[in-house]
């Protein structure tokens, strides 16, 4: 079954106020609903009003407080017949339904975890819970009643403010909440269990104070710290940069350890996987703690961008997700405090959008921000619709500016506060706030596929100009054999000898267009797409003399780093290892006394194998991985000495701090440390070995033990048994023990990683069900790994079938994002290619497929 984007219509009916009732039970959940009806905008005398509902156990119905025979009951909906004044008028309704939260394994819904209640409504989960107009243009008003055994289930938790608490017989007790905000049911959310939770006052701008509280199982508490400093900062980020206050007189997030994504927004009640929330020197990574700053940070942000102003109809997501990823992207960046700082974290994010992003968008999933059609939403909260999104979203910004973009914002706020709207609404306001045409923006919306824009620059050193012409250009992707021109701003600059750099922002909105540059003294070097002011790919043959200036002066710390990655990518995938002229420019880069270490560290980690893979007409995998890794190999042997000596230099002494200055030095030390076990992993295995002891903090610990299991170096075996020995009751630990050992390359002498993953799979700390687990051992060997997943017999193949098929039954979500894993096959050379479709057919042929793997795998086959 498919969904349309045009085939979009208002509600037939419409919801008021929403009185939920609930008696938890992880066996038997009652759910009683009393809900007021209204007409809605589709209305028409004597329309039947369609619920939805999934997995329930329908028990009872009223209308006006009377028994109601006229229904129909489907296994995916209740239609009701014969509605009082044939249904012009408000009317209530009560229904009566029953779930088992304890069998709910996809996670969706009312579900059980480690013995406490969680729920998942987005996109389509509250339907699980009870029959309802589940769509999110329908916008109530909520007051939740839950009730359940005291002694089991101390803390109940729902939307908004905590009205009452009651004692009730035989030891149940109960809690009311109301939500003073009309709210879609994906924003709904219940909490219930042995929780306990840090707290804190806070005033925001109007003077008003907020209680802010983390919720978790008690043994983690003392892990809470930093996702509350995350959550304050952000609060007050948002307050100063679109003046947005909380509106809440209370604020909660809550960690579960089973979950699917990583976090949700439900409206006051925030529930995060404990991966994004717990954090402490000892047992995260300086990565794992700017995680949690930017997830807090988003799922906060969408307190406004989502919840106050909603979406019509999924096909909008990228109106909420769009924002908010870029919401949280500036949040970070700011965060990092300083401008070389913000060029770091632009890096990031741009390194992520192309290592996942721009295949999605040339493979067979590809689709346009905001989608025109899918038969599983779920299968669409993709890096298209969040990190493209985003990046869209930074046009905006970029062509309006700062003030101009935060006119818009306003606007939007004004017009549509309390309402669910669409991109188009979103576009509007930025439009009518700058009094700017943006018709042609639209295409962004519209269109997948990324697209390249071909540079040809000339000089004219007779007439002193340069001539520079851009030509665009975008593939055919599913349904979309033709494209229009997009609207694309490319930041340039001409950089030539003693001059200064002056950018210009050039509009390509034709498919070609010639741009002159007069008075140019000397022939320039054009640095184009600085930041990434657009996120496009640059088909640009620029000489590696060009390159390797850019790569020592451009001014654009961006462009900096781009120039180095192209280089790099050029020789790799020419086979060539790094001559000497790279080798210097890398060496004055790591000598760079005015670089950050982060930057260092950037600029000397080679583009990821599913990058190169991009750049390629036909993949040999093992072709790339030999490549890269004798490139390196050179790159760590040529520098060694450097390598040593900023391994000493970057030490972080004193208490742990995770800020953007110390992460940074330990993030440039460990790529050292790696460095200098590719250079020589005899003479370097000892000091990781000795790091991997004395660490105080997680990063540097992991960091060696990684280096020792990557490069097979002795001592390997024991640092991981050690390893496992001292975090064994810590489940995020131990994911990360499970993850290392699955994404080791192929190593000589070493046997191979698919049977190491095989025997982990049997170890008895691993979990299919739990999501954080399975992804640790499956999804990061299969989609993390490629060297090892892509082996010529096909053996990576069937373990990937094999696993799409054991967790289907279990969690459609968490298996179709595995079925991903295959998107690209189409693109691979032989044997690989006719391996990969076959395991691709195997999947498909299965007779019970959910509507999440059926998707994937059929639009990868094109059937
Ligand atoms: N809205 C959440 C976020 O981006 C993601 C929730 C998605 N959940 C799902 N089951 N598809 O913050
Ligand atoms: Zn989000």
């Amino acid at each position: 079954q498919s969904f349309r984007r045009l085939e979009y219509r208002p509600p037939v009916y419409t919801f008021g106020q929403v009185e939920l009732d609930i008696a938890l039970d992880p066996a038997r959940t009652i759910v009683k609903s009393k809900i007021e009806v209204l007409p809605g905008n589709s209305f028409e005398p004597g329309a039947p009003m369609v619920l939805v509902g999934q997995e329930l156990e329908f028990v009872s119905l009223r209308i006006n407080g009377e028994a109601h025979r006229r229904f129909e009951l489907t296994p995916e909906t209740l239609t009701i017949h014969s509605l009082p004044k044939e249904g012009a008028e408000k009317f209530t309704l009560e229904i009566i339904s029953i779930c088992v939260p304890e069998k709910n394994t996809s996670l969706m819904g009312l579900y059980v975890s480690n013995g406490n209640f969680f729920t998942q409504c987005e996109a389509e989960g509250f339907r699980k819970i009870t029959y309802f107009l589940d769509r999110p243009d329908v916008m109530a008003r909520y007051r939740v009643t839950l009730q359940a055994p005291e002694a089991q289930y101390p803390v109940l938790l729902s939307n908004g403010n905590l009205l009452k608490e009651e004692k009730l017989p035989n030891g149940w007790h109960s809690a009311t909440w109301e939500d003073p905000f009309p709210k879609p049911s994906y924003l709904f959310a219940l909490v219930a269990g042995k929780l306990e939770c840090i707290e804190e006052t806070i005033t925001t701008s109007s003077g008003a104070k907020k209680l802010l509280q983390i919720w978790v199982e008690p043994h983690d508490l003392q892990k809470t710290r930093h996702a509350m400093d995350s959550l304050i900062a952000s609060i007050h980020w948002d307050e100063k940069r679109f003046g947005l206050e909380l509106d809440l007189e209370r604020f909660m997030i809550v960690a579960v350890g089973d979950f699917n994504m990583g976090a949700m927004e439900n409206k006051g009640l925030n529930i995060f996987n404990t991966k994004f929330v717990l954090a402490q020197p000892e047992t995260a990574t300086d990565a794992d703690f700017a995680n949690i700053e930017s997830v807090v940070a988003h799922e906060y942000f969408h307190n406004w961008t989502g919840n106050r102003v909603t979406c019509q109809d999924w096909f909008q997501l990228s109106l909420k997700e769009g924002l908010t990823v870029f919401r949280d992207q500036e949040f970070s960046a700011d965060q990092m405090g300083s401008e070389s700082g913000r060029a770091v974290k632009r890096i990031e994010d741009v390194r992520l959008l192309r290592q996942l992003q721009f295949p999605e968008d040339a493979g067979p999933m590809a689709h346009p921000i905001r989608p025109d059609e899918y038969q599983e939403i779920n299968n669409f909260y993709t890096v298209t619709v969040y990190e493209k999104g985003s990046e869209v979203v930074r046009m905006y910004q970029t062509l309006l500016g700062r003030d101009g973009f935060r006119k818009g914002m306003d606007l939007y706020f004004q017009r549509h506060d309390g309402q669910a709207v669409t991109c188009d609404d979103f576009l509007a306001a930025m439009a009518d706030a700058n009094g700017k045409d943006l018709s042609q923006f639209k295409n962004w919306y519209s269109q997948a596929g990324t697209p390249r824009v071909k540079v040809d620059g000339q000089y004219d050193a007779a007439n002193k100009q340069y001539r520079l012409t851009l030509t665009q250009s975008c593939a055919p992707t599913p349904g979309q054999a033709e494209k229009k021109p997009f609207h694309i701003r490319l930041k340039v600059c001409l950089i030539t000898a003693g001059n200064d750099q002056v950018e210009q922002l050039l509009e390509l909105t034709e498919s070609t267009q010639t741009w002159t540059f007069d008075h140019i003294e000397d022939r320039p070097v054009l640095s184009i797409n600085r930041n990434f002011s657009a996120p496009v790919n640059i088909d640009f043959e620029q000489s590696e003399e060009d390159l390797l200036t850019l790569l020592s002066s451009d001014d654009d710390p961006f462009n900096r780093w781009e120039a180095g990655q192209k280089l790099a990518m050029q020789m790799i995938l020419n086979n060539r290892l790094p001559d000497s002229a790279l080798i210097n420019a890398y060496r004055e880069i790591l000598l760079d006394p005015n670089l950050d270490p982060a930057f260092k560290e950037l600029a000397l980690t080679l583009p990821a194998e599913s990058y190169l893979y991009e750049q390629c007409k036909s993949v040999d995998p093992q072709k790339i991985f030999a490549a890269r890794i004798s490139f390196r190999k050179e790159l760590a042997k040529q520098l060694q000495l450097e390598w040593a000596a900023l391994y000493q230099q970057n030490q972080t002494p004193g208490p742990f701090k995770s800020d953007a200055i110390n992460s940074g030095k330990r993030a440039l030390k460990n790529l050292a440390l790696s460095m200098l076990l590719d250079a020589d992993p005899k003479i370097w295995a000892p000091m990781a070995r000795n790091q991997f002891q004395i660490a105080d903090n997680m990063t540097d610990r992991y960091a060696a033990l990684a280096a020792l299991v990557m490069h097979g170096a002795k001592g390997a075996a024991e640092c991981l048994e050690d390893f496992y020995k001292r975090f064994a009751d810590d489940a995020l630990v131990i994911d990360k023990w499970f993850a290392l050992q699955s994404s080791r390359p192929p190593v000589e002498g070493l046997e191979s990683t698919l049977n190491e993953v095989k025997r982990l799979r049997e170890h008895p700390a691993f979990k299919l069900n739990n999501p954080n687990r399975a992804r640790s051992v499956i999804h990061v060997f299969c989609a993390n790994n490629p060297a090892s997943f892509h082996q010529a017999d096909g053996s990576g193949y069937a373990f990937w079938a094999e696993s799409v098929l054991a967790l289907d039954p279990i969690n459609p979500q968490v298996a179709a994002r595995l079925a991903r894993a295959l998107d690209r096959w189409r693109l691979f050379a032989e044997p690989y290619q006719s391996k990969m479709k076959a395991a691709l057919e195997q999947v498909a042929a299965c007779q019970t497929l959910s509507p999440d793997v059926k998707e994937v795998v059929s639009k990868a086959l094109g059937i």
